[in-house]
């Protein structure tokens, strides 16, 4: 993969393409996680005396029209606190002049041709300034032409520093031979779970899942599951894969008859009511025997539904365990990101990626277009 260290930008204009798409809510930024995990490429940029127009997409806004709610202008504001540097807000791409040190472009989403990767489109944002780097890890699996279109049209680009580390830690956990290989995988999208869960069984030692997984799972064995969430049209595949792989389910689970509901139960699973559903589960000992044992985990999704305190404790102590172990741990996924803010320090988890939908992509062995085009060869 052509890397940042490979060529020189010694005072050049650079394009930044990071991915900025962090969770805002009556415009207030909730997790800036995604905006500081590219501030080191931006230092090493004002260290090589560059000129930085910053390029992001935000939400999903229709094309051709401008919606405020969309507007990346208070994330121009954010990035300026976080480097203690002004950062120039540039409203439409013919304004780009390169006038300021730094400055971030309106959301690459407001351009009609950017979802489509339109050939015109993208030779304008590649070039745009005399390199094209590309640091959007979260949005690699993205064909669009701000990503794959820009990258392709470019005289040069290269992967940011986020994006080497991202490739790095993600790289490490499913190629090492650091064994045993844990992989924690839970959630609702039963589907797209089952999908990564396929992929990490081919190298994973032993396998602990949640959610909606757990469910498809203790429904294929047989077990009454009651009113939970699952994906029937899963079952055959869910036989096949307890039969190939040692996927550890819970034996305790938390139960009630809704979601909502205040009233609820621990049961084994063998006891699930028609009327209930399972909303959470018990780590008993051998998963934390699993986890302390184990020199790598790849977590993706929580246990149960967390974010409601009756169901939170597996979760919970699922990321306490998994922070106390010595293992080389990496967790992704917007969910499970914030169940690690929620219930322990981040520090200490080895690595947490900023890719949602891409880190999925990649634990389930896809191609990413974007990393394709610098050059990245799994
Ligand atoms: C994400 O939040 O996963 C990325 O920013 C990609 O966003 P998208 O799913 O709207 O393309």
């Amino acid at each position: 993969m052509r890397k940042l260290s490979d060529i020189s930008v010694k005072n050049k204009t650079v394009a930044l393409r990071a991915d900025l798409n962090v969770p805002v809510k009556e415009g207030i930024i909730l997790d800036d996680a995604r905006i500081e995990a590219v501030i080191p490429t931006v230092k090493y940029l004002l260290t090589q005396n560059c000129k930085i127009i910053l390029i992001s997409h935000f939400g999903r806004p229709k094309a051709g029209t401008f919606d405020s709610e969309a507007s990346l202008q208070p994330i121009a504001i954010r990035i300026g606190e976080m480097l203690n540097h002004e950062v120039d807000f540039i409203s439409a791409i013919e304004e780009v002049k390169f006038k300021s040190t730094i400055s971030l472009l309106e959301n690459t989403r407001f351009l009609i041709g950017e979802l489509e990767n339109n050939e015109e489109l993208s030779k304008n944002l590649g070039s745009m300034a005399e390199v094209y780097v590309f640091d959007a890890f979260g949005t690699s699996h993205r064909e669009q032409a701000s990503t794959f279109g820009a990258i392709h049209q470019a005289n040069v680009s290269c992967a940011g520093l986020l994006l080497e580390a991202e490739i790095e830690a993600l790289t490490k956990a499913t190629h090492s031979n650091d064994r045993p290989l844990l992989s924690i995988v839970g959630g609702s999208k039963v589907s797209t779970k089952l999908e990564v869960l396929k992929n990490l069984s081919q190298f994973s030692d032993h396998i602990i899942t949640g959610g909606g997984i757990t469910n498809t799972f203790l429904k294929a064995q047989g077990f009454n599951i009651g009113k939970s969430l699952h994906e029937e049209s899963m079952l055959d595949e869910a036989r096949q894969l307890l039969g190939k792989s040692s996927i550890h389910l819970p034996s305790k689970v938390v139960v009630a008859p809704s979601i909502d509901s205040l009233e609820h139960r621990i049961c084994s699973i063998e006891s699930v009511q028609d009327h209930e559903m399972i909303l959470d589960q018990c780590i008993d000992s051998d998963s934390l025997e699993l986890i302390a044992n184990a020199k790598q985990i790849i977590w993706n999704g929580p246990i149960g539904v967390f974010e409601k305190d009756n169901f939170s404790e597996g979760t919970r102590d699922l990321a306490k365990a998994i922070a106390a172990s010595s293992a080389f741990s990496l967790a992704g996924g917007g969910e499970t990101l914030l169940a690690i803010k929620l219930f322990i320090n981040k520090g200490d988890i080895s690595y947490c990626s900023t890719g949602g939908g891409a880190f999925l992509e990649f634990m389930e062995g896809k191609e990413l277009p974007s990393l394709t085009a610098l050059g990245f060869i799994k």
